[in-house]
């Protein structure tokens, strides 16, 4: 059997899609490598969003090159592709900066890896895939899905059509497009067939999934949720990630009529500001923000919101920054991301003449990371002594040790309890460290942490 190694960088859509490539050529004898060394093909699967992101990719890029030519000397070939978001961005100019690059392949091609990889054999140079037939590729993976833990990930809608005028997303993942129900619903059951109790369906803009069933009904992402959360074994349910104008009322019910959706949700923002959202082209207000927020919490009161925020964009002012710092305020962030504006090329803000130096950037950067740090160490604090669901996942570093996760999607480790990974236990908080929880087993109902509003 051949060996395959995968190297994913970026978002969980990117994780998903590394697990199904790799499901994919197990199909035609690929076994999973632990190394690059290991392997006979490495699978480079990128991330565009940001430029650091793009650039990480060269640099490893250069290291399998170096790599490549060490095995060719002791007679070992090993074959290079790039798969992903810089894959669709700049196609060919890969393989001119890289010329160790054997294929590059699409995030809507991947599923015509195996006749890329004949061609190559066939003598036939590089190959290059980047058409956008997302059907098609749903259609062409193989059924059977394998499964690494008791979480898992489920793509059920692709690409965005919100335009967000930093974005790179509806240009390398295309127009939105969402799965047929039905077909999401199987996948979902041979997942909790292979022992997975939660899963978290993926999209770009998974709030915009909209989808016609066979019988011709129209279903919704609520609607979705609402048949998952029928299977037997499905225990927990997650989405990401949402975009504040796709928050449909439907779907905020579902958060009150549905026990088994966790409640944590992932609303981006970008800014507090209105003058910066509508030059982002974010289609919401800050007032709409807030008001989406509280309708949310009115029907999931414990529920712990993330968000992603960027500084720095065009134009922003000192008064745009406070605003932003305003509203994480007023919201209380359970866990967020924060990122520098990052031009990128094509987009329409990275050809605005109002750029930002990055000192100030980074200035901003330090401040908002600051403040949502104390938020996210406020809001663990709140768990400590408190008795929570933990699903666990995998085992620990340290002997007996197993990890699993709270509600709140916060990393929990217990002592003992390794031969409870796959199932979900009452553990209670015994002590909150800065990047986890520790618990330990509790036998009592589960209590439920003050969200700070
Ligand atoms: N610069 C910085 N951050 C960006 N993001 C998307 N594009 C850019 C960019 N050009 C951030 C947004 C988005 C997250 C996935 O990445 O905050 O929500
Ligand atoms: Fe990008 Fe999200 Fe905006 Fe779509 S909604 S353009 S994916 S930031």
């Amino acid at each position: 059997m051949k060996k395959l190694f995968l190297k994913t960088y970026g978002c969980q859509m990117n994780v998903y899609d590394s697990g199904r490539m790799a499901e994919l050529l197990a199909g035609v004898g690929y076994a999973p490598a632990s190394t690059a060394e290991d392997a006979d093909m490495v699978i480079v699967n990128t991330c565009h969003i940001r430029e650091k992101a793009s650039e990480k990719m060269y640099s490893e890029l250069g290291r399998l090159r170096r790599l490549k030519e060490r095995k060719a000397q002791n007679g070992q070939a090993m074959l290079i592709a790039v798969a992903g978001c810089v894959a669709q961005a700049e196609g060919e100019e890969i393989i001119r900066r890289q010329s160790a690059v054997d294929m590059v392949v699409g995030p809507q091609s991947y599923h015509r890896l195996p006749e890329m990889i004949a061609q190559i054999a066939r003598g036939v140079g590089y190959t290059l895939e980047t058409d956008f037939p997302a059907q098609e590729k749903f259609d062409s993976l193989p059924q059977e899905r394998s499964a690494s833990g008791p979480a898992a990930f489920l793509t059920v809608q692709e690409g965005c059509d919100r335009f967000c005028t930093f974005c790179v997303v509806p240009y390398t993942r295309g127009a939105e497009f969402s799965r047929p129900p039905e077909r999401i619903v199987a996948e979902a059951r041979r997942l909790v067939e292979k022992g997975v109790r939660e899963i978290t369906l993926l999209g770009q803009n998974v709030n915009a999934y909209r989808a016609s069933a066979v019988s011709g009904e129209f279903w919704t992402l609520a609607r979705l949720l609402h048949a998952l959360a029928g299977i037997e074994g499905i225990a927990r349910l997650r989405y990401t990630t949402s975009h504040p104008r796709d928050m449909s009322d439907d779907l905020i019910a579902a958060h009150r009529e549905l026990d088994c959706l966790m409640p944590y949700l992932h609303l981006p923002v970008q800014s507090g500001s209105n003058p910066v959202l509508a030059a982002m082209n974010r289609q919401h207000t800050r007032e709409n923000y807030l008001e989406l927020v509280s309708r949310v919490r009115d029907a999931r009161p414990d529920i712990a919101l993330s968000s992603d925020f960027i500084v720095g964009f065009p134009g922003e002012t000192d008064a745009d920054f406070a605003a932003t710092l305003g509203l994480v305020r007023q919201v209380g962030y359970a866990q967020a991301f924060s990122f520098k504006y990052s031009a990128r090329p094509g987009t329409p803000a990275a050809a605005s003449a109002k750029q930002i130096p990055d000192a100030v950037k980074s200035e901003r950067l330090g401040v908002l990371q600051a403040l949502l740090s104390e938020q996210q160490a406020s809001f663990n604090a709140s768990c400590g002594n408190r008795i929570v669901p933990v699903l666990f996942e995998k085992r620990g570093f340290k002997p007996g040790q197993a990890i699993g996760r709270s509600p709140w999607l916060q990393p929990v480790h217990v002592e003992n309890a390794v031969h409870l990974v796959g199932t979900l236990e009452h553990v209670r908080i015994a002590e909150v460290l800065p990047h986890s929880l520790r618990g330990e087993l509790a036998t009592v109902e589960c209590s439920r942490p003050r969200v700070t509003h």
